[in-house]
């Protein structure tokens, strides 16, 4: 098994808009001897999620950006991710859409997590989409960021199937579950761990 320990590991920055049960979760796979990865900074838009909190409980770096000007906002994440050394980005979580100006200057270097079995049900209300199409599957799908929303390689997959009494609810609750271990899986691919 190949170690990797503190300096040798990647540093990666989450970005995240709300719960950050993700970020949680990555956090604890980054602190395993196995992991590729270290976090080293919490990249948010949204002041009041809870998910901040991580960056407290764990002592990791966070900052809040407004999207308003998404440019301004973009051009200082750059900054700041530049500064950090940051070599990875996760987003887990984050609701905003990145310019096709930002993922060039992290191409091939961004991750995402979608709440789907991509390329079916991409962008918003997933769950609710899915049930009404009566589909038999659900799952989730960690994928590179490409310039098309929900569109890059696809790393790994997860499949869920669907109760006869399934709600947007609990078809979420339950694909978060295996969201919190198919990521780490998946940065164990990327690297080829
Ligand atoms: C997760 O289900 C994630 O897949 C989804 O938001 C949730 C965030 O939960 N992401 C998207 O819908 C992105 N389009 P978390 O904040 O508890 O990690």
């Amino acid at each position: 098994m190949v170690l990797l320990t503190g300096s040798n590991k990647i540093k990666t920055a989450v970005f995240i808009s709300g719960k950050g049960s993700n970020l949680k979760s990555l956090i604890k796979f980054s602190k395993k001897n196995n992991s590729p990865i270290s976090i080293d900074l919490i990249i948010c838009d949204n002041l009041n999620a809870k998910g901040l909190n991580f960056g407290n409980t764990f002592k990791i770096k966070k900052k809040v950006f407004n999207f308003k000007n998404k440019a301004k906002a973009e051009n200082k994440i750059l900054f700041e991710l530049k500064s950090k050394n940051i070599n990875l980005i996760c987003l887990a979580g984050f609701m905003k859409i990145l310019s096709k100006n930002f993922i060039k200057k992290f191409k091939g270097k961004i991750l995402n997590i979608h709440p789907s079995l991509l390329p079916k049900y991409k962008g918003l209300n997933t769950h609710q989409r899915v049930l009404e199409n009566n589909e038999k599957y659900s799952g989730c799908t960690v994928h590179y960021v490409s310039y098309k929303l929900d569109s890059g390689e696809i790393i790994l997959q997860k499949k869920v199937k669907i109760k006869r009494k399934e709600t947007p609810k609990s078809l979420a609750k339950k694909i978060l579950v295996q969201e919190h271990k198919l990521y780490p899986k998946a940065i164990l691919k990327v690297f080829r761990l």
